[in-house]
């Protein structure tokens, strides 16, 4: 695995959101492809696992917004997930895409030389069994030099795979910025922070920079937006249109 320190000397300041969803049905190949195909490095997807503990790449516990199925995933075996049509639902352009697996995307993440932001999405009391099984198949097949950081917004997760793969970088996730985010960031070993656009005020970037921490920024889809929060001294943006900030940003 990649370092710490290499992953952030490494990281872009546009980071594609789920691949590059709003271009590419989310969280599917296709849209790890298109996060390519237009020049982003590194992207964020979300892994969750199947009812046989196979980790899979999907945002919701519930497969009915991204699929042509219905149901909880956690409930479903891999086979019944590699059913569904993952890409119709953005457009018929994508009809057939499928729910891929952790190792599908890992696959074609080194294929294409993306870094990643793997977010664990576990649903609420499949946190331990979701991050072993996340934990397990990176260290069989994850390559040793493909950036990589794991982010949550659930803390169990965060902590169980600090133990299981401390080497791997963390990022803390949540949507307004704790007050206590310093003692929280130390605490779980996190180096970075990653929040949601609304919430994130320029006195907080300082203090968190100032801190010693790395600081994401999501889901941003203005490029003027970003250019203020990038100005503000926040690390990367999180973004459904790397190709919106590319045009517009003097990168
Ligand atoms: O990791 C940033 C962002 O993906 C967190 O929110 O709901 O899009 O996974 P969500
Ligand atoms: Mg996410």
């Amino acid at each position: 695995m990649i370092t710490e320190e290499d992953f952030f000397s490494r990281m872009p300041k546009i980071i594609g959101h789920r691949g590059a969803c709003g271009l590419a049905p989310e969280n599917t190949l296709a849209s790890l492809r298109k996060a390519a195909e237009i020049g982003t490095r590194f992207v964020e997807i979300d892994v969750t696992v199947t009812q046989d503990s196979v980790a899979v790449i999907q945002h919701d516990n519930d497969v009915r917004r991204c699929s042509n199925g219905s149901g909880p995933i956690l409930l479903k075996t891999l086979k019944e997930v590699q059913q569904l049509d993952a890409g119709s639902w953005f457009s018929d352009d994508f009809k057939g895409e499928k729910i891929p697996t952790l190792r599908q995307a890992t696959d074609t993440l080194a294929e294409l030389n993306l870094g990643l932001n793997l977010e664990i999405k576990p649903c609420s009391g499949w946190q331990i069994p979701t991050t072993e099984q996340v934990a397990k198949e990176l260290l069989d097949y994850w390559p040793e030099d493909l950036p990589l950081l794991i982010s949550s917004f659930n803390v169990d997760s965060l902590y169980e795979m600090g133990r299981l793969i401390p080497d791997i970088p963390r990022g803390y996730l949540t949507s307004a910025i704790p007050p206590d985010w310093e003692e929280r960031l130390t605490d779980s070993a996190c180096a970075s922070l990653h929040c949601e656009r609304y919430y994130v005020t320029e006195d907080q970037v300082k203090a968190i920079k100032k801190a010693g921490f790395r600081l994401l920024v999501y889901t941003v889809n203005d490029p003027k937006e970003a250019e203020k929060f990038l100005g503000w001294g926040v690390d990367a943006v999180i973004t459904d249109f790397p190709d919106r900030m590319f045009a517009a940003l003097d990168l």
